[in-house]
This record gives structure tokens, C-alpha cells and sequence, in this order.
């Protein structure tokens, strides 16, 4: 499978595996059997968060895989509750705890909090502190916008080097895309099927007939095109292997643009100017 070779380099030097393994939602002895699937067929980047209540199994399914730990590239998040310095350097010690592991590859901040600026910089100051002592190879933040972000920037040591955000066909932030890009902040899609409700798109349902593969496939070739990291989720071992298997095609520019300036569509209500 070629899929083991395609990185992206951040803007720190590290790399990461350009498609993601989302984890949200699964929990439990079931999480420890996905995750030992989803590293068995080829994924290499795994995506956590204490709010996923999942760290502990994922940990073992880490260890119960064959693959060794420097091969992989695991990133877990703090929660709104554990914002604030000291907090989340808590957070991010009972993280690594949970996981068993000495370092993660990227540690993020799940959501901004809105109507809190100072609260949002001490996050980020404790997760520089946590870059600064190599416990994460790479720090960066989830559900920012181009206005969070932009405080950041102003009072930061280091860039952040991903957001990663709800993205999908019908759901292109591209005034935070655009900011991210000029600042060489890497982005990742969460929900890149829209949570499954992008499937039955007739628009996308006719493009993807035409290069012979399934909406899915669609989503996340059009994520790869357009520079973001999809993180799709499946339990489902054929639907896994499919998601991975996306570079014998290129879509289009013509396509590009039909999915690019699909009518507005929100897989999910969090939004990240509401959502405290
Ligand atoms: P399943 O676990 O049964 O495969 P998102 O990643 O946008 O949150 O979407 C996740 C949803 O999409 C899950 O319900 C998952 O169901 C479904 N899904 C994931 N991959 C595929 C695929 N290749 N084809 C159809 N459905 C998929």
C-alpha cells in the first residue's frame, strides 16, 4: 500500500501521515479491536482526545499492534473543562498516563473558548511549554477560526503547526482555510464525510460513477487535493481499506471546482462561534 509513504511536512520539520484514523465515538473493548484493525490495514495517524473517553484502549491497541511506536503518529486534545495553564499541563500528563506513552506526535486544543481570549493564550503558553520539553513533536488547535487564530498569532513563541476542523463538500470555512495557508498552519478534516451524511449526494454521487469509486473516496481524494488531512472514521474493515485507498485517481480541476463550490452544508451544529 503506497498510503505508509504520502506525508505532509509541518511547519516545524515533522511529518505527518497525510490521512488520519478518527476516534470518536468508539470506546471501550470495541475501540481496542477498531484500532487494532485500522493499524493492521495500514493507517499510521490516529486521532484522540480525553473528551473520546478512549485514551486507555487506544493505548493498548497501540501496544498490542505489531507496529512499533515510532511509526506511528498518535494526537489526543485538551477539553474545554481543562483550559487555563496549569490545567492543561495536568490534562496532557493524565493524557499521556492514559495512553502509556512517553510523548504524543501532536497535542491540540479541542475548541476555542469563545469570549475568553486570556484563557485561550494560557492554553497555548502551557502547550509550547509541553513542545518545549518534546512531550509533543507538534502543538496546534481544533475548531479555531480566523479570529481565534489571529490572537494566538499575536501572542505565541510558536506557530501552531495544524488546526483541525469540521471540513467537507458543503463546508469550506475559506476565510479560516485561506489565513491558515498564509501562515503555514496545516489543516485536518474532521467529519470528512460530513458524518456520513455527504453519501447520498446526487452532485457527488454522479462525479464519483466517473472515476470509478465510491463517494467516500471522493470526499477524502477531494480533502488530499485541497492540502487537508482527512480523518475519516469507520468500524467497518472494508470501508477502512477503502478510505485508505485513494492514490489511483486524480479528480479533475473541473471537478475541483464543482465540489468546491458546492451549496453551503454542515454535517454537524458545532460550530466553533457557539460552541462553548
Ligand atoms: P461505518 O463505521 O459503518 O463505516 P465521518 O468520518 O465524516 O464522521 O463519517 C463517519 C461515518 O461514515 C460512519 O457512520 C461510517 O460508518 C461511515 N463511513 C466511513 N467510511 C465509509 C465508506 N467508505 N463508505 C460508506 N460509509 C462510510
Amino acid at each position: 500500500m503506497s498510503y505508509s509513504k504520502e506525508s505532509i511536512k509541518l511547519n516545524n520539520g515533522v511529518y505527518i501521515p497525510s490521512i488520519g484514523f478518527g476516534t470518536s465515538l468508539v470506546t471501550g473493548d470495541e475501540c481496542i479491536k477498531v484500532i487494532k484493525m485500522a493499524i493492521n490495514v495500514g493507517y499510521r495517524h490516529i486521532d484522540t482526545a480525553s473528551a473520546y473517553e478512549n485514551e486507555v484502549e487506544i493505548g493498548k491497541a497501540i501496544r498490542q499492534s505489531n507496529v512499533k511506536r515510532e511509526d506511528l503518529f498518535i494526537t489526543s486534545k485538551v477539553w474545554k473543562d481543562s483550559m487555563g495553564y496549569d490545567n492543561t499541563l495536568r490534562s496532557f500528563e493524565n493524557s499521556l498516563k492514559r495512553l502509556d506513552l512517553e510523548y504524543v506526535d501532536l497535542f491540540l486544543i479541542h475548541w476555542p473558548k469563545n469570549g475568553d481570549e486570556q484563557l485561550n493564550i494560557d492554553t497555548w503558553k502551557a502547550l509550547e511549554r509541553i513542545y518545549k520539553e518534546g512531550k509533543a513533536k507538534a502543538i496546534g488547535v481544533s475548531n479555531f477560526l480566523k479570529h481565534h487564530l489571529e490572537i494566538i498569532l499575536n501572542n505565541c513563541n510558536v506557530v501552531p503547526s495544524i488546526n483541525q476542523i469540521e471540513f467537507h463538500p458543503g463546508l469550506i470555512r475559506k476565510e479560516t482555510i485561506d489565513f491558515c495557508k498564509r501562515n503555514n498552519i496545516v489543516i485536518e478534516a474532521w467529519a470528512p464525510l460530513g458524518k456520513g451524511k455527504m453519501l447520498n449526494n446526487e452532485t457527488l454521487v454522479n462525479i464519483a460513477k466517473k472515476y470509478n469509486k465510491s463517494v467516500a473516496q471522493l470526499c477524502l481524494k477531494w480533502c488530499l487535493q485541497n492540502d487537508v488531512i482527512p480523518l475519516p472514521k469507520s468500524e467497518n474493515v472494508e470501508r477502512m481499506k477503502q478510505n485508505l485507498d485513494l492514490f489511483d485517481f486524480t479528480i479533475t480541476k473541473e471537478d475541483m471546482d464543482i465540489i468546491n463550490n458546492m451549496e453551503f452544508f454542515a454535517g454537524s451544529d458545532m460550530n466553533p462561534d457557539t460552541f462553548n
